[in-house]
């Protein structure tokens, strides 16, 4: 099912992207480069994942998952700008201000973030419900999402923060595309508020997991395995669970929200194997 939703994603991106070879190319090839060529496509997968958990046909579901991972590509190029994190390698590539140049990656997030919600429109949907798959989209894009977690990230920078703080900027510039993903397909599915609620409890437990192996794999891994320059977050003095924690301490956070994620799961009905499969992904992961 996972490799159907894959290769479906993939012609789907393809498909919603600017042709290469038509003007403005250099910004419609930097957004290619960007979109296309790499990834783990762990949000599209998700968005497959929790409509299928409620009966939805994955072709109801490709607007939605092109739209997530066109947002996360936008938000990875702003991540690696020099102003930002710095980085040079990303999924294995020199980053987009590297191949391209630093002007061509601000515009091509740029440009990526208003081609997800363009495609999101013609999601297969009644229009109340487009309506809220779109609010859910924008709220975690923004200053109240994954926009407003860089900021704290960026802030936190060189600081110690408690905890709390660690979790709630988590929480944001991660977590927040994680749980619309999972809602996204659940709004498909035109699920009553109660499954909303469930799926999301389980959607934040998974966004905190999916970040807190960031940094551990951010200390543990390597560049090849990663596909992006490993040891940066201690380099830079970012604030991640491990520079909180110790590693003990964030991998004792991670099985926490683990079981989080497995209890909220308990709590639904229809097939979750898959969001199950992908929760052990986010937690095991080794890129
Ligand atoms: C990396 O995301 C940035 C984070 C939010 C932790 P992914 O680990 O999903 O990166 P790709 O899409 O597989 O490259
Ligand atoms: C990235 O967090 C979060 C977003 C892109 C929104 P990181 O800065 O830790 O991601 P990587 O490690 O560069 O992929
Ligand atoms: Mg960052
Ligand atoms: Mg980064
Ligand atoms: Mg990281």
């Amino acid at each position: 099912m996972l490799r159907d939703w894959l290769a479906r994603c993939e012609a789907a991106l393809d498909a919603a992207l600017p042709a290469g070879d038509c003007a403005p190319q250099r910004l419609h090839s930097a957004m290619r480069y960007a979109v296309l060529g790499g990834g783990k496509r762990f949000r599209p997968l998700l968005v497959y994942a929790s409509g299928h958990s409620l009966g939805v046909a994955p072709a109801h579901l490709d607007a939605a998952a092109v739209a997530v991972e066109m947002i996360h590509a936008y938000s990875l190029i702003h991540d690696d700008l020099p102003a930002m994190d710095d980085d040079a390698l990303r999924r294995g590539r020199p980053t987009v201000h590297i191949a391209f140049d630093e002007a061509t990656a601000i515009l091509a997030g740029d440009a990526l973030q208003t081609c997800a919600f363009d495609t999101l429109c013609r999601a297969p949907v009644p229009d109340a419900i487009a309506r809220q798959m779109l609010a859910t989209l924008a709220q975690a894009t923004g200053a109240a999402g994954m926009a407003g977690g860089q900021a704290l990230d960026m802030d936190a920078t060189g600081q110690q923060q408690t905890l709390q703080a660690l979790q709630h900027m988590h929480g944001l510039k991660t977590g927040a595309l994680i749980r619309a993903s999972v809602r996204l397909g659940a709004l498909t599915a035109d699920a009553d508020a109660e499954t909303l609620r469930s799926m999301d409890t389980f959607a934040s437990a998974l966004g905190l997991a999916f970040q807190i192996r960031d940094d551990l794999l951010d200390i543990e891994g390597d560049a090849a395995d990663l596909g992006k320059t490993a040891g940066k977050d201690a380099a830079q003095g970012k604030s991640t669970y491990p520079a909180l924690l110790g590693m003990q301490g964030a991998r004792a956070a991670l099985q926490e929200q683990r079981q989080r994620m497995d209890d909220a799961l308990s709590d639904l009905a229809g097939d979750t194997r898959v969001l199950a499969e992908l929760a052990q992904r986010a937690t095991e992961r080794r890129h």
